[in-house]
């Protein structure tokens, strides 16, 4: 239908279909969806406006979107174990503000994760909202053993009493010492609240641990390693619910976005399977064999490996940067983002770094082997970065190993694509 009213778009999506599926996908906060979950987000739901929460809406005919809204609460309740969740926000910033709206004044000081040292952008940098509207101080990595300072943490808390302290980041490889941080905060009298967008997939399937029973409130979003619906959450103690009700709408939204709401109800159900656990722990061990392969050929890894879905190289002992390293590879199909490396002496625009994630490539059935081979076409490409010979070999090595993990391709859910699944 798409192509038929829409060539020019139909054309544009079909080429990133073929795109996503003929290249090697390493951004670390990207996964492939199930299928299901592409239908839902594409359902009738679009039609409905639904402001409010069940069973107090201001809009008629919502029946069955309370019945949705309950189901999405409901499930991810019972699978992070928390009192109080609320499925509308829009996004991960828009579940991080939707807490601030709830508990702070405009000037409130918070306590987050340097940007340039892993934190995110909506935990209180410059550029943000979050840095604008409140007074944001910053903690990072001690330099030594690139994980976060704690004691720099407490020290900057006792200086500063933040009303808000932020664990969670967006490019840090390590378990988060949730504990450490809560004590932190209750020695200052500040809430805790963590930001588990990257790594809530692997806390659903327990291989990395929970801040739920640390944390005042939990955010995250369903998308990266809980590869499902394009959203925010935000959980937190009963007590809070509220609160956040009212800042997430009317506070800082209007309607939800229902598909989204129903994605995330089916995205939490699908992480209570045995499959899901399975797919976990394999993002997990297919982070620690890519990042034993590059640490073996020669890159440092920051903080020396990773306990989670990904790894930063610093690339400096190579003679290239990360934004150089990222052009070369996507002349060959692998996808990464430049990132800076803590205490970069680079520019962000350039950096020392590249991060690499595994969620997308477990999600097509990758294993240990197909890592490793990945790893080892990366470091090819990077030491022969001038020989166009050598990156010719590699493109049809990557052509190679997407052929052989396809993606909703030789399936039933081709199927659901607005256009012929044709493979280029
Ligand atoms: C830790 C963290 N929180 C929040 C977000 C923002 O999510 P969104 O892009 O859905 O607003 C990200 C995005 O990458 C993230 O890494």
């Amino acid at each position: 239908m798409l192509a038929a009213i829409d060539l020019e778009l139909a054309t544009a999506l079909r080429n990133e279909f073929i795109r996503q599926n003929m290249t090697i996908e390493l951004i670390a906060s990207e996964s492939f969806v199930p299928p299901a979950i592409l239908e839902v987000q594409g359902s009738i739901l679009t039609n409905k406006y639904a402001e409010g929460y069940p069973g107090r809406r201001y809009h008629g005919g919502c029946q069955f979107i309370d019945e949705i809204e309950s189901m999405a609460i409901e499930r991810c309740k019972q699978l992070f174990g928390c009192e109080y969740a609320n499925v509308q926000p829009h996004s991960g910033v828009n579940a991080n503000l939707g807490v601030f709206m709830a508990i702070l004044k405009p000037g409130d000081t918070i306590l987050g994760m340097d940007l340039q040292q892993g934190g995110h952008l909506s935990h209180g940098a410059r550029v943000s909202i979050s840095g604008q509207v409140y007074r944001a101080v910053a903690y990072g990595l001690n330099p030594d053993s690139e994980l976060i300072d704690y004691d720099q943490v407490r020290e900057l808390a006792k200086k500063h009493h933040p009303k808000l302290i932020i664990a969670g980041a967006s490019a840090y490889s390590r378990f988060i010492d949730y504990k450490r941080f809560r004590e932190i905060a209750d020695e200052v009298g500040a809430y805790l609240m963590v930001d588990m967008a990257h790594v809530a997939g692997l806390v659903a399937a327990g291989v990395h641990p929970s801040p739920v029973p640390y944390a005042h409130f939990v955010t995250t979003t369903t998308t990266k390693t809980m590869r499902g619906a394009r959203g925010g959450v935000i959980m937190a103690l009963k007590e809070f619910g509220p609160r956040i009700d009212r800042a997430v709408f009317p506070g800082i939204q209007g309607g939800a976005i229902l598909q989204n709401v129903a994605a995330k109800a089916l995205t939490f159900k699908l992480a209570m399977t045995e499959e899901f656990r399975n797919l976990q722990r394999q993002v997990a061990a297919n982070a620690k064999a890519m990042a034993s392969f590059l640490q073996n050929s020669g890159y440092r890894i920051v903080s020396g490996g990773t306990d989670n879905h990904l790894m930063l190289v610093d690339l400096r002992s190579k003679g290239i940067t990360g934004k150089e390293a990222e052009e070369c590879l996507d002349t060959i199909g692998i996808t990464v983002n430049k990132n800076m490396i803590p205490f970069d002496p680079a520019v962000p625009d350039i950096t020392s770094g590249i991060r690499i994630g595994t969620t997308a490539m477990t999600s097509r059935g990758l294993k240990e082997t197909e890592m490793k081979e990945i790893a080892q076409i990366i470091v090819e490409r990077l030491e022969h970065r001038d020989d166009p010979l050598v990156a010719g070999k590699l493109k049809e090595r990557v052509k190679s190993i997407c052929r052989r993990f396809p993606l909703y391709l030789e399936r039933e859910e081709a199927q659901l694509l607005p256009f012929p699944a044709v493979e280029s």
